[in-house]
């Protein structure tokens, strides 16, 4: 066996193989199964996108018309997993709530047949239905009111809005939130699929494979930094304000959130499109003025960080779409999930095609033979 060199973060250090998803980091491109995230994001929707994922065929009709209407036939939660987010406390954060709600369905649904087709595809479809369905439930219990139920007649996106906002979605800005999930749903081995693929590797069920990858995704480094991107806009305040803030954080060396990929040196294309979306909303539904210090910021680190490539990353212009959309600042990293569940899923599913449970070795650097000191003489 080759011995490999150890590399912090496993950065360039091969660790599956896949047909998922591929990114090219030099030339900005990014391709589900194939086929370029322009060409998604313009012309599927979230859940044909996730079936192509998952299933790595574009559905016919049919076959989505009926993986739709599972869909929406499964979105409404066990009253007593509603129960339970009740006792949950307003002020912890939503993406711990969710992380608890996916693991608590592994308690409801605990048969595990991970060699039948039958159940993964019903795991697929539940999950996929009730993670929005969560996530728009705690936002309404912690605000003290009872959940509002999934409606039927409306599509993926525009439910999840009209249950998280409790009227019904002007149809640009569903369609506009069906992008985003689209552009979220799938990106490589990302640290949060990584964790779902090393859960998958040990056979465990769907539910704590999720519960382990939502937990990952909760980071500020990872998909926690949209939030932490609108928290820093609010701090900048003033497009004056933008150049001697980005100064302070470059002299003190802190990250800039939403800017910066591990594998992209270049600018993100998903924040390519989610730019775009934004404008879109803006001019239909008002100006931020927190866009014109976005703009700014991707101006001045172009000019002092774009020679180390760094550039705005998928988080960066994420959560000014979704302010617009109505949704929380703290909610935008369960939104993000609520996407990604559909990446997850397929790694999940790609994982168990070739299964072999992740065990990587270490450099030890401790000590050897070691005596041990009895407690009175520590
Ligand atoms: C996502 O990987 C994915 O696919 C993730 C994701 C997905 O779809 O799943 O794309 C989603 O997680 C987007 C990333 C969101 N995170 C942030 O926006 C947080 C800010 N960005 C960074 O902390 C950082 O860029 C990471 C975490 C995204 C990448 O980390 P790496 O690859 O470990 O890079 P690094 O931290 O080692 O940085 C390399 C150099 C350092 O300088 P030196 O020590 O070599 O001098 O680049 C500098 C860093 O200081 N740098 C930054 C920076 N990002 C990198 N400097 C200032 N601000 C930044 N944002």
């Amino acid at each position: 066996m080759t011995v490999c060199e150890y590399r912090a973060g496993l950065e360039g250090v091969p660790a599956t193989q896949s047909s998922i998803s591929f990114v090219d980091g030099q030339k900005g491109i990014l391709e589900y199964r194939g086929i370029p995230i322009q060409e998604l994001a313009e012309k599927s929707t979230f859940l044909e996108t996730a079936y192509l994922l998952i299933w790595n065929e574009l559905p016919n009709a049919e076959d989505l018309g009926t993986f739709e209407t599972e869909i929406r036939y499964h979105r409404r939660l066990k009253y007593r997993i509603r129960d339970m987010m009740k006792c949950f406390p307003e002020s912890g954060h939503p993406m711990d709530a969710l992380q608890a709600c996916a693991a608590a369905l592994g308690l409801f649904y605990s048969r595990r047949a991970l060699d039948d087709p039958a159940y993964i595809r019903a795991a697929v479809v539940r999950l996929l239905a009730k993670v929005p369905t969560m996530v728009a439930a705690f936002q309404l219990m912690r605000k003290g009111n009872d959940p509002v139920q999934p409606r039927d007649d409306l599509g993926y996106a525009a439910n999840f809005l009209y249950m998280l906002n409790e009227q019904e979605p002007d149809p640009l800005a569903a369609h506009i939130f069906d992008v985003c999930l689209t552009l979220h749903a799938e990106h490589t081995i990302n640290a949060s699929t990584f964790s779902a693929m090393v859960t998958a590797s040990t056979l465990t069920d769907p539910y704590a494979v999720i519960a382990s990858a939502v937990g990952t995704l909760a980071g500020p480094l990872h998909g926690g930094a949209a939030e932490e991107v609108i928290l820093m806009l609010e701090e900048i305040g003033s497009v004056e304000n933008v150049r001697p803030y980005l100064e302070h954080c470059m002299e003190h060396k802190t990250k800039i959130m939403g800017f910066g990929h591990r594998v992209y040196k270049v600018k993100d294309p998903r924040a390519i499109i989610l730019q775009q979306l934004a404008e879109q909303l803006f001019d239909k539904f008002g100006q931020d003025k927190y866009y014109d210090i976005a703009v700014e910021m991707e101006h001045v680190v172009a000019e002092k960080l774009g020679h180390r490539g760094i550039y705005p990353n998928v988080d960066f212009y994420s959560g000014l779409v979704y302010r617009k959309l109505g949704i929380p600042t703290d909610l935008f990293t369960p939104v993000f999930a609520i996407s990604r569940t559909a990446g997850w899923l397929a790694h999940w599913k790609e994982q168990l095609a070739e299964n072999r449970i992740f065990r990587p070795t270490q450099i030890y650097t401790g000590l050897h033979s070691a005596p041990y000191v009895p407690i009175e003489q520590r």
